[in-house]
């Protein structure tokens, strides 16, 4: 089954409400009629709505970069799903390793998130990888195959169609040091026959699985033309129209 590549780009904590809003006007003017790829962006929460407006007509959708797995309440500092959907969201990045590793969330809070953004429709890129020192020993796997399987316990078949699975190796984050094609598509390959093992060889097979991780136009094309690399989820050289545009076009 023939999947569509799908490349977001995650802006983190960069950009001020005049920046957000250039940087869509200046994608959506560049990329906003490409349909080869579906496309995505993720602002700050504080400026999902002027992004959303800005994107308004073009195929950029837009995703927030968390959320919080309760409807409402006593929650300080918390965004919900409704009030993503509110603001014209369509994907929620959840188990980022920035979330895991400096906001310090389990498996288990990030599996309550993706079960709540579903039951909310809302289209989970849900994030995985592993550390450097985990690698270096030998426990990519066993790390990978952790995250999946308890962030996705009791995830319905049906509902894990609607999820992107993003592999973003940490020590490749935000360094400049790429996996090479290779090692992504070792460990996407692993992945996908993971999937298999939870749900069926056909859910696997139409599972998107983004690589993350110092994605750049310079290697977009070699890494996203690995078999079962499916998109890119890109940090750093997702905030300048550019950098974006340049991965977008190396890859259609
Ligand atoms: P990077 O970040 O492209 O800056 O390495 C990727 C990510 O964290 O999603």
């Amino acid at each position: 089954m023939a999947r569509k590549l799908f490349v977001a780009g995650n802006w983190k904590m960069n950009t001020s409400a005049a920046d957000a809003v250039e940087l869509a006007k200046g994608l959506a003017a560049e990329i906003g009629a490409v349909d080869a790829v579906d496309l995505a962006v993720c602002p700050p929460s504080v400026y999902l709505s002027a992004v959303a407006d800005a994107l308004k007509g073009s195929n950029i959708a837009v995703g927030a970069q968390n959320m919080y797995c309760q409807d409402n309440g006593a929650f300080t500092g918390e965004i919900s799903s409704a009030m993503v959907k509110d603001v014209g969201c369509k994907y929620v990045i959840l188990g980022h390793s920035e979330r895991r590793h400096v906001m310090g969330e389990s498996d288990e809070l990030i599996n309550s998130k993706v079960l709540k953004a579903l039951s909310d429709d809302l289209l989970p890129i849900f994030c995985i990888g592993e550390l450097l020192e985990q690698r270096e020993a030998g426990e990519t796997d066993d790390v990978v195959h952790r995250q999946v399987t308890i962030g996705l316990e009791g995830v319905s078949r049906t509902d894990a169609q609607r999820i992107t699975l993003a592999y973003e190796p940490v020590w490749a984050i935000g360094t400049g040091v790429t996996a090479t094609p290779d090692q992504a598509q070792e460990v996407h390959a692993m992945l996908r026959e993971l999937l298999g093992n939870i749900y069926d060889a056909e859910l696997a097979q139409s599972m998107r699985i983004q690589y993350g991780g110092s994605v750049k136009g310079s290697n977009a094309a070699e890494l996203l033309g690995q078999p079962d690399v499916d998109g890119a989820l890109v940090g750093g050289a997702s905030l300048k129209v550019e950098d974006f545009v340049g991965i977008v076009k190396a890859v259609i």
